[in-house]
């Protein structure tokens, strides 16, 4: 064995320890429940995968007034869920989404157009666990960050919404600029 080598490999077993520790099945940045089987709220997903911040976007029927300060959704999601779907286009076990909705305002030290974000109204999570969920992917709401949550029935209308709309696996890629494409290309894409 070269000496480079000998020296090299215990470094390369130290960084590889948090994949075989985690392994596929858990990775370090997924679920975590209370014993109770609340979600914990994930206090660090502002270190996550940014992937968009949708503007004012009104889901129901239109004609009602356009808002003067609309609110930002701002979408992250985990970095090894990000990366599984770099590779296949879609999401795997144990991906986490978080829906961080904040109120918006125009007026402000030296602003003079356009909005810009301030404070949260509230946070949604959308987790993919085979194993706990009967169709795979379950929603919760949060009011505080600290907190966890029971997930939100089955029958409730994220469910519907996202099953008929979401592009990819129930999720709303195609609101995902640098994700839309990396999808067709995967052929995991439908219009919806
Ligand atoms: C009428 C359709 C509709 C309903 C109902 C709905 N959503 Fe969504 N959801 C969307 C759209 C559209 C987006 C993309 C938002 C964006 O691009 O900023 C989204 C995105 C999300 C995301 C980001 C990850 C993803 O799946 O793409 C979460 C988390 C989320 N919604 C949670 C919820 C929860 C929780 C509920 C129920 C309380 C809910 N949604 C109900 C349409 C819906």
């Amino acid at each position: 064995m070269p000496r480079s080598f000998v020296l090299l490999l215990p470094l390369a077993i130290l960084a590889g320890l948090p994949f075989a520790q985690g392994g596929i099945e858990s990775p370090v940045d997924g679920p975590e429940y209370t014993a109770g089987g609340q979600l914990k709220f994930p206090a660090n997903y502002r270190e996550w995968v940014f992937l968009t911040s949708g503007l004012g976007m009104t889901y129901g029927a239109p004609g009602k007034q356009p808002n003067d300060d609309p609110n930002f959704d701002n979408v992250f999601v985990n970095r090894s869920a990000y990366r599984a779907f770099l590779r296949t286009g879609h999401w795997p076990d144990k991906t986490v989404f978080v829906l961080e909705i904040r109120a918006s305002q125009s007026k402000g030290s030296i602003n003079r157009g356009g909005h810009f974000q301030t404070g949260t109204v509230a946070k949604e999570v959308h987790v993919r666990d085979d194993q706990r969920f009967p169709g795979k992917w379950g929603f919760f709401g949060f009011e505080h960050e600290e907190g966890a949550a029971k997930q939100i029935p089955l029958g409730a209308s994220c469910y519907s919404c996202h099953e008929q709309h979401g592009a990819v696996d129930t999720t709303f890629v195609q609101f995902y600029p640098t994700l839309l494409k990396l999808a067709k290309e995967k052929g995991t894409y439908s219009e919806r």
